[in-house]
This record gives structure tokens, sequence and C-alpha cells, in this order.
């Protein structure tokens, strides 16, 4: 059955959190921490090893209870049997969405009235074995040298989650060196050629579709330089490919044997538990990746089985509901306190833009309301050295979700206390500012004038009142890192399915790829057409042009 289709603004709960927002205005939240000694607790869930703290959010409990409404409104409970039970919700592209297969304790899951458990354990059966004979030194390259390389070649999702999970578990890694080759740039895959051994690399081409310009140029510039120093014969041995298009992958020149089938139901976003995951099982070993997958498992059940007023996916993308669609804020930033989820932010970018980034609704109208946030970041401490400025006094408010460990990997005890004194200080300075008074008070100690204090006064001032969300988990290990990849996927799916889009389709990045291919033929045949716009043709011209400048 498709997801049932409510255009959100035309419910009484939506209706009411406009009136609130009007009235809530003056809201302020140090106030209302001092009036309010449960705030801290009522807005706070405890699950697992998370503790999520929301209570430094811009909302009261009629907020947040109107907004638990507005998801009952539409029929979340619905939407999330269906996503679970492998119904068609991705409508536009006829498929189910099951991810959550990938990482399912179940005995059942059918999709077109086959039962796809026992091909998915096939598969985890095939990559099990792949990698511990590849880290065991069984399987060798084509002269009898072990692995001690794997290149992984994808782009998007078959690109961002392997390598955000693999640079996320370095902690874990093992003695492979992974690397990434995914732009279309050749500076990028020359850069990764320089490291390479031939001998004893192993290349992983990701590709759903295997149709994808930059991945299967990228693979055929690594096949070509493999084989300057290799035999054809041995492509065998150090090529495999992930992908649901096995055609294209023997015309590549892969034989099937070296192939890791997925399915067309996962979508490249939410591929990395799926054989797309290759390159993370073989950087941290199978079990580690299994446990990746049942940190998933468990918040995939913690979603679907929890009241909605505890259930973490549901919580954090109603406040981010809250902020985009009624303060109408232009951004939100994702902070991690771990230098190891470093590429987060730029993973959660595909999941989230790709997804929610649409303006047509799931009855195919245009709608007149805020859909997809946009979401940039960095970890900390280093973004408070880079953009904190413009979020403590600048003109945007800018939800921020805190994501920090309360154990280190390391141990260093010195270092993990500074990080994580930096990680509360700053909710805590964004809730409570710093007024005129406390400025004049702390200037005055200093021993500046009174001309002097009022002169620089204003600059100094922190008006607070910022959002802010705390999550924070006992220590990073794959099970952690699995549940917190889980939470925003499922975030993404409630917030698509509030605001009556489709998430699971893609088409907004087809039309700059056909005209890609249309002016590389145009380079081919150094004829530039006359139906590009004025701008364009003078671009094109000039590219051209100085490409055919000589240089000495
Ligand atoms: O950018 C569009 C997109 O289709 C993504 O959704 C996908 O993750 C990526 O390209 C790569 O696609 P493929 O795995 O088919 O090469």
């Amino acid at each position: 059955m498709p997801l049932k289709s409510t255009n959100p603004t035309k419910t009484k709960s939506w209706n009411k959190l406009d009136e609130l927002y009007s009235e809530f205005q003056e809201f302020n939240l140090k106030e209302d921490f001092k009036i309010n000694p449960d705030r801290a607790s009522d807005f706070s869930i405890k699950w697992e090893d998370f503790y999520v703290d929301f209570s430094k959010n811009l909302i009261n409990k009629e907020v947040f209870n109107t907004l638990i409404e507005l998801v009952n409104e539409v029929d979340l409970k619905d939407a999330i049997e269906k996503y679970f039970s492998g119904d068609i919700i991705n409508q536009t592209e006829n498929r189910a969405v099951l991810h959550t297969a990938l990482r399912s304790s179940e005995n059942e899951v059918f999709v077109d009235g086959e039962n796809i458990i026992p091909g998915l354990d096939e598969v985890k059966s095939q990559m099990n074995l792949f990698v511990n004979e590849i880290l065991s030194g069984k399987r060798k390259g084509f002269t009898g040298r072990e692995f001690d390389t794997v290149v992984n070649i994808g782009i998007g999702g078959s690109d961002l989650g392997p390598a955000m999970v693999v640079d996320s578990l370095k902690y874990y890694k093992n003695h492979l060196t992974t690397y990434f080759v995914s732009n279309i740039d050749g500076d990028h895959v020359n850069e990764v050629i320089k490291n390479l051994n031939p001998e004893t690399t192993l290349f992983v081409v990701v590709s759903k579709t295997f149709t994808t310009q930059e991945t299967i140029s990228n693979a055929t510039t690594l096949k070509n330089w493999f084989l300057n120093s290799m035999p054809e014969s041995a492509v065998s041995n150090h090529f495999v490919a992930v992908s649901t298009n096995l055609k294209k992958v023997e015309e590549f020149g892969i034989s099937l044997d070296n192939v890791f089938p997925m399915k067309d139901w996962v979508g490249g976003r939410f591929s990395l538990w799926s054989s797309v995951g290759l390159s993370i099982a073989l950087s941290v070993g199978f079990d580690n990746f299994e446990s990746l997958l049942l940190g998933a498992q468990k918040m995939d059940n913690h979603f679907r089985d929890t009241d909605f007023e505890n259930n973490l996916p549901v919580v954090l993308a109603l406040l981010s509901i809250w902020y985009n669609n009624f303060y109408e804020v232009e951004t939100e930033v994702i902070l991690p306190y771990s230098n190891y989820l470093n590429q987060f932010a730029t993973y959660l970018q595909q999941g989230i833009m790709e997804s929610n980034g649409k303006g047509v609704d799931r009855s195919g109208k245009e709608v007149d309301y805020q859909t997809g946030t946009i979401v940039w970041g960095e970890p900390g401490s280093n973004s408070q050295h880079a953009f904190f400025q413009l979020i403590h006094q600048g003109t945007k408010l800018i939800p921020a979700e805190f994501i920090g460990f309360v154990k280190s990997l390391h141990g260093n005890d010195d270092h993990h206390n500074k990080l994580m004194s930096n990680f509360f200080a700053q909710t805590e300075a964004l809730l409570n500012g710093k007024t005129e008074n406390e400025i004049k008070r702390d200037l005055g100690k200093k021993g500046l004038s009174d001309s002097e204090i009022e002169k620089i006064l204003p600059f100094k001032v922190f008006k607070g009142n910022k959002p802010t969300t705390t999550v924070l988990i006992d220590s990073l290990t794959p099970e952690s890192l699995g549940k917190l990849i889980a939470l925003y996927e499922h975030r993404i799916f409630v917030q698509g399915v509030v605001w009556n889009i489709f998430s699971y389709d893609q088409f907004g990045v087809e039309l700059g790829k056909e005209l890609a291919n249309n002016i590389l033929e145009e380079f081919d045949t150094n004829n530039i057409k006359d139906s590009h716009d004025g701008s364009t043709k003078n671009l094109l011209k000039h590219f051209l042009d100085s490409t055919k400048v000589v240089c000495l």
C-alpha cells in the first residue's frame, strides 16, 4: 500500500503550531529553566547508551504535544509499518524502501511475494568469507602477495556512507589501508594512485547502477593503470564489484564470481548496510560490521516500537520541523565533538538533502510550505574557531545538534575533559548568552572605565536563546555508530512523511548529468551549439579556446 497523502498545513495541529509560534516570540529559554525545574528531565530521553537532551530548544509542553499531534494526524504509525513491511513507499520509482531489512533479525520480509531474508543472509555469508580470506591472507593478489590496500571506487551513496564509517571507525581498523576515489576530477584518482602497489591492492568498484560516469571512468583509469604492470588475467584477483547491474559489471570486465549483489529496494544513500559496506567490513573486520548492523537494528526497533513522545528519530525530526516550518530558519548545523566523525555532516548532507529536497507533494502538486532542510557542520572544537561566531552573534537562527561521547577511545582524559568542557559550555553559552549587566561587571573588574565599557558594550552582548539538542553517547563503537546513523535515517523518513513528499527518489540530480553529457559531446566535436544560453556559450568558448593554447 502507498503512503497516505495529507497536506500537513491543513491539519489542526499545524494551525495550532502556527498560533503557538506567533505567541512564542517572547519565549525565553533561560527564564523557562528558572520557572520550570523539571524542564531538563521533561525534555530528555535516555535510551540504551544514548542520552538525548532536547530541553535547550524553543519549545514548551504545548508546542511539544502539538508536534506529536501532528505526526498522529498524518498517521506516522501507518507510514512506519509500511516502511518496515516492504510496501511500495518509493512510489515514483515503484520500489520498496528496505535498508532496514539489511540489518533485521526477522526471518521474513516480503517483496513482491518473495521472502528476501535468505538472499540477504547469503550475501552476508559471501562478504564474511571474502573479508576473512583477505584479512587472513588466504586470498592473495596475482603475484602471491597478501593484500594491504583497498580502493573503494564509487560516488554518492556508494562512497559517502562507506567513507564516513571507515573514517569514523578508524580506531577499530586492521592492517588494511583504505582509499576512496569518487570525484571525476582526475586529480583525485591520480593522487590515490601515487600510494598504490598493484600487487597488493584490491579494487572494490561500487555502483548500484554501474552506469555512473564518475565511477566507471575512475574504475577504468585504475584498471588501465593496473594493466600497465599486470596481465589481464590478474584482474580477477584484484577487482571486485558491488552492483545490481550484473550485465554492466561483466561488460566492464569483472567476472560474476567477483560480484557482491545488491537489490534495487536499497537506496544508494541508505546502502552502507548492504554489500556496499564491503570496504567497511574489510577495514574493521566482519564482526565489527555486524555490530554496526546490530546498532542500526536496535534503533529500528526503538523507532518502530516506542511511543512518539520518547522516540528519538521522531523527536529530532519534529524539532527540526518546528524550526524549518514555523521559525523558517535557513539551515541547521550538526556538530560532532569527535574528530572521528569528521565526515558525518558531509555524509548526512546526501541523506537529508537528496531525500527531502523536493518541491512537489505526494499528490503531484507543488508545495506551498518549506520541505528539506539545509544541513552542514564540522567537528568541534575546530568549528568553534571557524563558524561559531555567526551562530552566537549573527543575525540567523541556526538550530544545532551537538553529538558527543562520554568516554574517549584513546583514554587521554586530559584531552577528553577539555573537549567535553567545550561541548557542554557551548550549549550553555548558546542558551544563556551574556547580558549587558554581566559584561559591565566583567569589564569593570578588568579595570575599564565606564566610557570604555559603554563603547564596547554592544559588541560584547550575546543574546542567547539559541536552540541546541545534545546527543550524548557512552562511547564511539561500531554499534553506537550504527544507532546514530539509523537515528538520522529515520529522522529523514519522519520529515518526509510529515512534509508529504517522496523521500526516496532523486530525479533532481538527473538534469545536470544529461546536460554534461551533451557538453562533453560538444567538446569532442569541438562544436559549441547555438542553443546554449549566452552565458554558457561564452564560458564554453572560453574554455575550448583556452585549452587550445599550447603551453611551452
Ligand atoms: O547522485 C545521484 C546518485 O544516484 C545517488 O543517489 C547515488 O548514491 C549515486 O548517484 C551513485 O549511484 P550508483 O551507486 O548507481 O553509482
